[in-house]
């Protein structure tokens, strides 16, 4: 399988925040948001992936600053790490206030995407090629992160062994 560069999939996106967007204290909805950066991480994925590619997992995703109505936010895309069917994808998002350029971190989401066929089947994505010291870095954390994600999806498939 062939390895391509994070460049290829790396992905940026701005909203402007409007009113369908808040709740009543006039800051954004946290599900807005998630389903934005969950937009993001899609859109990594398929560049990378040239597959079909589903949500298995988002992680780490606190909210560290509140966003405000007509705030401009800012989210971007980047491909960690892949096993063989799965993508790790991190979403940074950071608020600018329209009037005064004042820029706030909000807070980083880790998502891993699978590919699937079209049986819905896990299918083979490219590698990810290490082309300088952060990419590695970035392939290490996100094997430390994936092994831990792995131990907690299994406890619960077992807890739910069952039902799903
Ligand atoms: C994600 C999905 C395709 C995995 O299918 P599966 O048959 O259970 O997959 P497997 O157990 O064979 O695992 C395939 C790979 O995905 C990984 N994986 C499976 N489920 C995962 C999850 N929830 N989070 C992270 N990784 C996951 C496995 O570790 C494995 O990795 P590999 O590349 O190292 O082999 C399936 O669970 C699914 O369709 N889930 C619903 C997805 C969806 O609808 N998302 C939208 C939000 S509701």
């Amino acid at each position: 399988m062939e390895q391509k560069s994070w460049r290829e999939s790396y992905t940026e996106l701005q909203r402007l925040v409007l009113p369908a967007d808040t709740n009543i204290y006039n800051a954004l909805y946290g599900g807005r948001l998630v389903e934005w950066i969950d937009n993001v991480a899609s859109i990594v994925a398929t560049k990378h992936s040239r597959r079909r590619a589903v949500t298995g997992s988002i992680d780490s995703l606190f909210f560290l600053s509140p966003i405000h109505l007509g705030d401009i936010v800012i989210m971007s895309g980047r491909l960690n790490y892949v096993t063989r069917t799965t993508m790790e994808i991190q979403v940074d998002v950071y608020s600018e206030e329209g009037l005064t350029g004042v820029r706030r971190f909000t807070t980083t989401a880790f998502l891993t995407y699978v590919a699937i066929d079209q049986d819905g089947r896990p299918t083979p994505v490219p590698g990810l090629l290490i082309e300088d010291e952060e990419t590695k870095r970035r392939f290490e954390e996100g094997a430390k992160r994936s092994e831990a994600r792995l131990a907690q999806l299994s406890r619960v498939r077992e807890s739910h062994k069952n039902e799903i």
